[in-house]
């Protein structure tokens, strides 16, 4: 299981790639920051530079300028280099906030598309992880990764004519190595060490934080069991782990800068020793080696900004995996626009069959009706497929054969705004989002009356609780949190249903997680709404079909009327 997580669906360079891609637009600006950036480190050479080709002249060397000339050009650059760090900066946050706002807008983009089935099976842990940070180290890679590596290219590649054309090619080739060996050879080499030390030490991060956010979860546990020493001995375990953990990190990372910074020396000693074995052969001028060793000298900085990459870069690659594979992720139904519509009066369903994976059946043969104004039980062994079965009727999932029918229309041709206006479910645990009980249930129906918002609370026989808590329907639902019991939650989820005002109303398992008072008082009002809404009550309780008018017991894959 953790290895197929840890293991990536696409090449590195395919992932940058489609990185890349997924900027669109802002690869404009992008290119603007690297061309920016390049020009500023040039100029920031410039200014040693233009010092050297003085001294050059000093020495004898033909230069057609001016001291003074040479002193401004130095100062200029100086100059110049300030305003395009400026603007450098500029793009680089511009792109960056941009960038996290785009990515967040398809990642949303993506989970609407597969809402709400392909969500059921991903973890929501993993979701909140991706939009939080998979993102970030997105944001990292394109501002403060390919920008670097797009620089140093650009940077170096000068550099190396320069030194080439002005001074001698010897010299440039010296510099080649150089820039080859810190910004691709060794991030290279110390990448192998720091993946497994990273990938360690995340890990030992992941789960030291996952261990203590439980502790505190489960404060009150603990300390009903007395368990607090035991608890605080494991955490004091795992810290010290995860400072093991990260020290050997630092070790690996120090001692990738530490070769990064002995190459970096190596190779401009290199340069000066072949510098001056060319003016000792009388092959270069004096000064034109000195302006060569300087440009070479002061030419190292962006390529030793990339050998700092390589820890980040495994870590990118796994974040942009996830979020690809997300984003490419195909949706089970795609919404049908324009279909038909339909009012409520009858359900028909054929020899319906259902897999989640195309291989093992869930459901088979499945046939079923329900008229308008009849409620309908359906009772069977948790894990048969009811559940399944009332999702497929709201077509979360596409059904695999067979007919589901309402009003003689096949469920895959009728129109999705419709079909969600006239059926809706309750499932089996109601969420309640930290808002007030007013605005929990008016997200079943945004303009509803005063009355309307009673009517429906009354019909779910949750009326006079709200109306009894101090703030009324103003109360916060967090604020009462666990003092809501699940009874009172699902009647709210009922009441939300009833609001809705959708005929048919699916109930999965309305029952199973509230005592026998909650559950007389549930069944009592769905028994009131006898004529009046259609439903289909869904069990694995005989006591909860007690209300139904006609019931389907499901067994070992088959249902069937109990006459
Ligand atoms: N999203 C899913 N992906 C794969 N299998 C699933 C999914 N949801 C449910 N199942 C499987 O389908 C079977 C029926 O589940 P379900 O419809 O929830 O049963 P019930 O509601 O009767 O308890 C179970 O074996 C369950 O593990
Ligand atoms: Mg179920």
């Amino acid at each position: 299981m953790n290895k197929s997580k840890n293991r990536l669906r696409r090449s590195g360079i395919k992932i940058m790639a489609s990185l890349v891609v997924l900027l669109g637009s802002l690869s404009y600006i992008m290119v603007l920051a690297v061309i920016n950036g390049s020009l500023g480190f040039l100029c920031a050479m410039g200014v040693t530079l233009f010092g050297a080709v003085g001294v050059a002249k000093a020495l004898g060397e033909a230069v057609n300028m001016s001291y003074g000339f040479i002193a401004a050009m130095a100062v200029g650059c100086g100059v110049l280099r300030g305003g395009l760090r400026y603007i450098e900066q500029y793009s680089n946050h511009y792109i960056a906030f941009r960038l996290l706002a785009v990515l967040r807008d398809k990642i949303f983009g993506a989970l609407r598309r597969l809402c709400p089935a392909k969500l059921e099976s991903k973890q929501k842990g993993s979701i909140i992880a991706m939009i939080t940070s998979d993102i970030e180290t997105l944001e990292v890679f394109y501002a403060h990764t390919i920008s670097p590596i797009c620089i140093a290219t650009v940077v170096s590649l000068c550099v190396f004519l320069f030194v080439g054309f002005v001074s001698d090619f010897m010299l440039a080739l010296v510099a080649l190595m150089g820039y080859i060996t810190v910004g691709i050879v060794i991030p290279l080499i110390s990448s192998h060490a720091l993946k497994t030390s990273g990938v360690r030490y995340r890990s030992e991060f992941s789960s030291f934080n996952a261990y203590f956010l439980d502790s505190i979860k489960g404060i009150k546990d603990i300390v009903l069991n007395n368990a607090g020493k035991e608890r605080e001995a494991e955490v004091n375990r795992r810290s010290d782990k995860l400072l093991d953990e990260t020290k050997k990190m630092k070790r690996d990372t120090a001692k990738a800068s530490a070769a990064t910074e002995l190459a970096v020396s190596l190779f401009i000693f290199a340069a000066l020793a072949v510098g001056t074995v060319l003016v000792i052969n009388g092959a270069l001028s004096p000064g034109r080696m000195i302006i060569g060793v300087v440009a070479v000298f002061g030419s190292f900085g962006p390529v030793i900004a990339i050998s700092a990459l390589p820890g980040n870069l495994t870590q990118t690659f796994a974040s942009g995996d996830r979020v690809l594979n997300l984003l490419q992720e195909e949706p089970a139904v795609t919404p049908v626009k324009n279909g038909v519509r339909f009012e409520y009066d009858n359900l028909k369903v054929t020899d319906l069959s259902f897999s989640y994976d195309g291989e093992a059946k869930i459901l088979s043969d499945i046939c079923m009706y329900a008229k308008k104004g009849e409620i309908i039980g359906i009772i069977g062994e948790s894990g048969c497929g009811k559940s399944t079965f009332l999702k497929l009727l709201l077509r979360f999932w596409q059904k695999s054969g067979g007919n589901i029918e309402y009003n003689g229309t096949d469920i895959d041709r009728v129109d999705s705004d419709s079909l969600l206006a006239n059926v809706t479910m309750v499932s089996q645990t109601t969420y309640l989002f930290d808002d007030t009980i007013e605005q929990n249930l008016r997200i079943a129906n945004p303009n509803a009356t005063r009355q309307q918002l009673e009517e429906a609370c009354r019909l779910a026989s949750i009326y006079d609780f709200i109306a009894a808590l101090p703030d009324g329907f103003q109360t916060g639902a967090g604020t009462l949190g666990d003092n809501l019991s699940a009874g009172e939650k699902q009647r709210i989820g009922l009441a939300r249903a009833f609001l809705r005002g959708s005929e048919l109303i699916l109930l999965d398992e309305p029952t199973s997680n509230v005592d026998s008072i909650n559950e007389g008082i549930i069944l009592k009002s769905l028994k009131a709404q006898k004529n009046k809404k259609s439903i289909i009550i869904v069990s694995h309780r005989e006591s909860t079909m007690s209300i139904a008018d006609r019931i389907y017991r499901v067994r070992e894959g088959i249902m069937y009327e109990q006459k």
